[in-house]
């Protein structure tokens, strides 16, 4: 019988008896959304130094990065293993994924686009030489492309276990070089000297490898996977230059042409880096087709 009939109330809702859409109210005995994802970790981490109330925006902001970042390392880390084996349709989703994440982070710079120079000016002070050059996980991503470069090492010297990771990253193959492997294993002619080359050393332009892409573009129907494999790379670095692109002119809008934290001379240094090709022999040859 319906309590209501006898003229009983309902119990008044209470923290102790919530009902909501059936969800699960009680979490004593059981692990919650914010256990499983360390949020306590996570969300007192951030520790202004200045006074300035634009600071949060500037710390989310770096940390957010930090975190895609961590997950770009995590997906390319398996591209690399699958393209070495060969294994290219799940490589082609990770590859997706990555370079949707680099077109997340483009857009970001909307968001700290709207600290003017007077902001940034008050917290500038409270972040002494700290720069987003010193990332080793950005540092990780660069190498992993194949954007080797050892005198970043120095600026890790005093991490052991950054400087460890990132000399590992430095010296292992990248995920380049595994595609101009794959390029040889699929019969295409790669010269001795590119596929013995150290993987410390930048990527450099080899014409036997864009002899080989170019025989893959000239006929996709017969090279199809590995087809797909550089248009995803290609992919991959356009959306890796808005990121330099967006990260340079946004700078130049906060500070102008003031030296970095880091150090170097500020938007001059970041458009040096505009130059930088990933993966050359993709780009060039565009060129010929
Ligand atoms: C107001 C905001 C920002 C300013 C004024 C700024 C400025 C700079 C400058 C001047 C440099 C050159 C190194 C130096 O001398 O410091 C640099 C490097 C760098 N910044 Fe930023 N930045 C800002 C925000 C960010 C954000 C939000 C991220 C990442 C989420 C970031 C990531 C990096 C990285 C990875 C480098 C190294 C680039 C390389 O060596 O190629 N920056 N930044």
């Amino acid at each position: 019988m319906d309590p209501m009939d006898e003229g009983e109330q309902p119990p008044a809702p209470s923290p102790e008896n919530a009902q909501w859409h059936g969800a699960r109210m009680d979490f004593s005995q059981a692990m919650r959304y914010g256990d499983y994802l360390g949020l306590e970790q996570i969300l007192s981490a951030q520790h202004p130094l200045s006074p300035d109330h634009n600071e949060m925006l500037f710390i989310v902001q770096h940390q957010t990065g930090e975190l895609w970042i961590k997950l770009m390392l995590h997906e390319l880390q398996a591209v690399r293993t699958l393209v070495a084996g060969g294994d290219l349709p799940p490589a082609f989703k990770m590859l997706a994924r990555v370079a949707r994440i680099m077109d997340q982070l483009v857009h970001a710079w909307d968001v700290l686009a709207t600290m003017t120079p007077p902001e940034y000016s008050a917290i500038r002070p409270y972040l002494a030489a700290s720069s987003g050059f010193q990332s080793f996980q950005y540092r990780e991503l660069e190498f992993i492309l194949g954007n080797k470069n050892p005198a970043m090492l120095a600026v890790h010297r005093d991490a052991p276990g950054q400087h460890a990771r990132l000399e590992r990253e430095l010296h292992a193959p990248s995920i380049y070089d595994e595609a101009v492997r794959l390029l040889a294993r699929s019969g295409l002619a790669v010269s001795p000297e590119r596929l013995a080359r150290d993987p410390g050393l930048p990527t450099a332009h080899d014409d036997s490898v864009m002899a080989a892409w170019l025989a893959v573009y000239r006929d996709p129907g017969h090279h199809w996977a590995l087809y797909e494999l550089a248009e995803k790379l290609v992919d991959l670095e356009t959306a890796f230059r808005f990121w330099r692109f967006r990260h340079v002119s946004t700078v130049e809008r906060i500070i102008g042409f003031k030296a970095g934290t880091g150090g170097t001379a500020g938007v001059s240094y970041l458009r040096k880096m505009l130059d930088v090709v990933l993966f050359p022999e993709l780009f060039a040859l565009r060129t010929k087709l």
